[in-house]
């Protein structure tokens, strides 16, 4: 008997993997992955990152897939419905505070990805130097009320997509922006291989080199793969309760992992061949994107629609990862609050407001709230290392142990084959058992390593 029947869900297995590739292709791809890649051994890092996903991200995206399709439920349903026990209860409120973790500084860059679609349009950047990109920056995260009013724009827009439900809001938006913005970027691609610094973006991203690679660097790596697969949080148990009972979930995850690493390979050699066209250095974060891309793409022929474009897909990968971000809780207030769709995503989007704005204000280094930060860095490091690095693989940490421990090994082969119907048996006991003792391990060695826990015990010899 098929559960919660009257429940909204994704009307096909297509819908399922754009929604779901909606979600992992976000800021992630285009101002972290790349730059990562790059400043951490290239290649070697890459390696790393395949190791991360295929051990410890595909079995988490299962698990999370699994815990929503099986009881059609939101992350906190889900955890009680297959568990009783009240001591993982946890992973669901977990979840939701981790989520807002996360979408406070989200929307705000969202918001200067917004204005920056219109600064492009306006021509702002035509003659740009490198002081006049940096000042407008400034000018962009310091100026509270243009700030303010660009995060409220998101937050109004993910609201009414959300609104609309997921059908009509999440799977109709996704299904038609993945593809736009797909298209958007082999644009931006076509127009950068013509340039000289091809090879140099190409030797950036892909030469091996083990030695820049550090045990920071693979915190980063694993920190990545939860991040841009949009794990650890409850996320994918939210749009996993939105797959249909036919849908193949291990495909489905490995799918959207692949066309995710595809995205933020191609979003860097088009930035990267630019910003070695013109033999800058490339930079991190923010100022990758809100700097240099803007200083090297307007230099170039045609450059100005280049940027145009090219904001206009960060817009989209912004968006559509916000809305799943979003998801969690709005599921969750629905579902165990008892409230409307359209109550839930208002309530939302007014506790992202309340706690948003002070991240936002905090991004000025010489605002009320500011003065932690250079050029908005550390306040994004801060953030970001936080929730990449320790929420996100906490997170994932007790999916893991909650799937591979709690639930009846006869149950994952059930609802993964589909009832039988997808004959991979094998593919279901390699998952089952790199779940349970590949994963955890990993993820705890890796965090170990990081804190410098190895070297502490080397030195007692
Ligand atoms: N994957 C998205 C990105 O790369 C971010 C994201 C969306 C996310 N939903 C998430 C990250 C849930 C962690 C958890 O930008």
């Amino acid at each position: 008997m098929e559960k919660n029947k009257g429940r909204e869900g994704f009307s096909s297995g297509l819908a399922a993997f754009f929604a779901t590739l909606g979600s992992a292709v976000g800021l992630g791809n285009i101002w972290k992955f790349p730059y990562v890649v790059g400043s951490n051994g290239g290649a070697a890092f890459l390696l790393v990152y395949f190791i991360c996903i295929i051990f410890i991200g595909l079995p988490v995206m299962v698990s999370e897939f699994y815990m929503g399709r099986k009881t059609r439920k939101s992350v906190v349903g889900a955890v009680q419905e297959l568990n009783s026990n009240n001591k993982w209860k946890s992973i669901g409120v977990f979840s939701i505070l981790a989520a807002y973790f996360i979408v406070f500084f989200y929307s705000a860059v969202g918001g200067w990805v917004y204005s920056y679609v219109f600064k492009a349009i306006k021509g702002d950047f035509s003659g740009a130097t490198s002081e006049t990109v940096k000042g407008m920056f400034m000018n962009t995260i310091t100026s509270p009320v243009s700030s303010i009013l660009w995060q409220l724009i998101v937050i109004a827009v993910v609201s009414i997509i959300l609104a609309s439900g997921v059908k009509n809001g999440i799977e109709r938006i996704t299904k038609t922006l993945m593809p736009v913005l797909f298209i958007l970027i082999l644009v931006c691609d076509a127009r950068a291989l013509t340039l000289p610094g091809v090879k140099d973006s190409f030797r950036f991203l892909f030469k091996v080199d083990f030695s820049m690679l550090t045990k920071q660097g693979v915190l980063m790596a694993m920190g990545l793969a939860f991040f841009k697969m949009s794990l650890g949080m409850g996320t994918m148990t939210t749009y996993g309760s939105y797959f249909t009972k036919k849908d193949n979930m291990m495909a489905t995850a490995a799918k959207v992992a692949i066309s995710d690493t595809i995205v933020s390979l191609l979003v860097g050699i088009a930035v990267f061949t630019a910003v070695f066209s013109f033999n800058m250095a490339p930079e991190s974060g923010p100022g990758l994107l809100f700097m240099t891309v803007p200083l090297v793409f307007t230099k170039l022929p045609f450059g100005s629609i280049l940027l145009v474009a090219f904001f206009i897909l960060a817009s989209i990968a912004a968006t559509t990862a916000m809305m799943s971000m979003c998801e969690v809780a709005i599921a969750y207030f629905v579902e165990q609050k008892g409230m409307t769709r359209k109550k839930a995503v208002l309530i939302n989007a007014i506790i992202i407001i309340i706690l948003g704005i002070p991240a936002t204000l905090s991004a000025d280094p010489s605002g009320v709230l500011g003065g932690i930060t250079v050029f908005g860095k550390t306040f994004f490091d801060l953030f970001d290392y936080i929730s990449s690095n320790i929420l996100l693989p906490l997170g994932g940490l007790l999916i893991a142990i909650f799937v591979g421990y709690t639930i009846p090994k006869k149950d994952i082969n059930l609802e993964l084959s589909n009832e039988g119907e997808i004959r991979q048996e094998k593919l279901i006991d390699f998952y089952y058992i790199v779940l349970r003792y590949v994963t955890p391990v990993l993820v705890f060695i890796v965090f170990l390593s990081s804190i410098g826990v190895f070297e502490k015990i080397l030195k007692l010899f």
